[in-house]
């Protein structure tokens, strides 16, 4: 049953309309925490929210309401725990099971498609550098899809993310092909240079930032998957823009061989990924 109907005689008539139609389930049937969006108008009624949404989900333990944008360097939400002790859950996502706890941790499951489809374009013995790779959910699926992938180094500053990687490596038994490492993405690609067959760059409002160092550190002829964030009316221009200027500047020649909009990000502005590859002719 839609919250709404759930919510008739509880939420009076006139503000029935701002009931949230939908909310985000991070977990799985062993225990999940809903993430929701309610409106300040109906800040009396938001343990009323969270109980129906407890009642419409079985497997739901904790409801978090999100309160604004995320921020700061660990991409975090803040929330407001309307129901629920624990916020840790095991997530599984194409049979790869995740641990996490949304309040410590960045996590989307909004973003499984691309994960599957950046899978599906991994070759057999590649080395990866997965950049700012928050519990690695795209080294799990990869290594799920292409398990002859050679090493995948998930390279992250938030700590609670980095023990995660390491729960998540041991419940995947991904042990000597997915290595957590805690340092600045920057950092590590400076040290690491032409060592990697892709690079991984998932921090959309960031990553242009980053990309002298990512071109740095890819092999000749490696590929780079880049992600930004664009406008409906033109959603690649800008991130095609940043990669072939950073390119120009350390003088090797980049060919995008791919495109993909992830998702909405924000009314009217999408999230994309623009793979290119690296010809550093050597
Ligand atoms: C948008 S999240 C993506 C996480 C993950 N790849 C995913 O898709 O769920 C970006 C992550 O980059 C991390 N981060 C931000 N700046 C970083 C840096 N300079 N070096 C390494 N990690 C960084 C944040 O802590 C956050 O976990």
């Amino acid at each position: 049953m839609k919250l709404k109907d759930e919510l008739k005689g509880v939420v009076p008539q006139d503000l029935l309309s701002l009931v949230p139609s939908g909310f985000d389930i991070i977990g799985s049937r062993s225990g999940a925490v809903a993430i929701v969006e309610i409106p300040s108008e109906l800040e009396d009624y938001k343990y009323e929210i969270a109980k129906a949404i407890i009642k419409s989900s079985r497997n739901v333990k904790a409801v978090l309401r999100r309160i604004g944008p995320r921020s700061g360097e660990f991409r975090l939400y803040s929330y407001e725990r309307l129901i629920g002790d624990t916020t840790e859950v095991i997530h599984i996502e194409s049979g790869v099971r995740l641990m996490l706890d949304p309040t410590k941790v960045f996590f989307s499951p909004r973003d499984q498609y691309d994960r599957i489809d950046l899978a599906s374009r991994v070759n057999d013995n590649e080395v990866i550098a997965y950049l700012f790779a928050g519990i690695a959910p795209y080294a799990f699926i990869i290594l799920k899809h292409k398990p002859t992938v050679r090493l995948i180094y998930a390279v992250e500053i938030n700590p609670e993310a980095i023990k995660y990687i390491e729960v998540n490596v041991r419940l995947n038994k991904a042990r000597g092909k997915v290595v957590p490492i805690e340092y600045d993405a920057s950092a590590f690609c400076r040290k690491m240079r032409d060592r990697f067959h892709r690079v991984i760059m998932t921090l959309p409002l960031g990553a242009h930032q980053y990309l002298r160092d990512a071109i740095g550190c890819v092999t000749n002829g490696g590929t780079v998957n880049f992600y930004h964030t664009g406008p409906e009316e033109d959603p690649f221009k800008d991130a095609e823009e940043a990669i072939m200027r950073h390119c120009a500047n350390v003088n090797v020649e980049c060919r995008i061989i791919n495109r993909r909009i992830v998702r909405e990000y924000a009314p009217r502005v999408y999230k994309v990924r623009v793979d290119f590859e690296v010809n550093k002719g050597k």
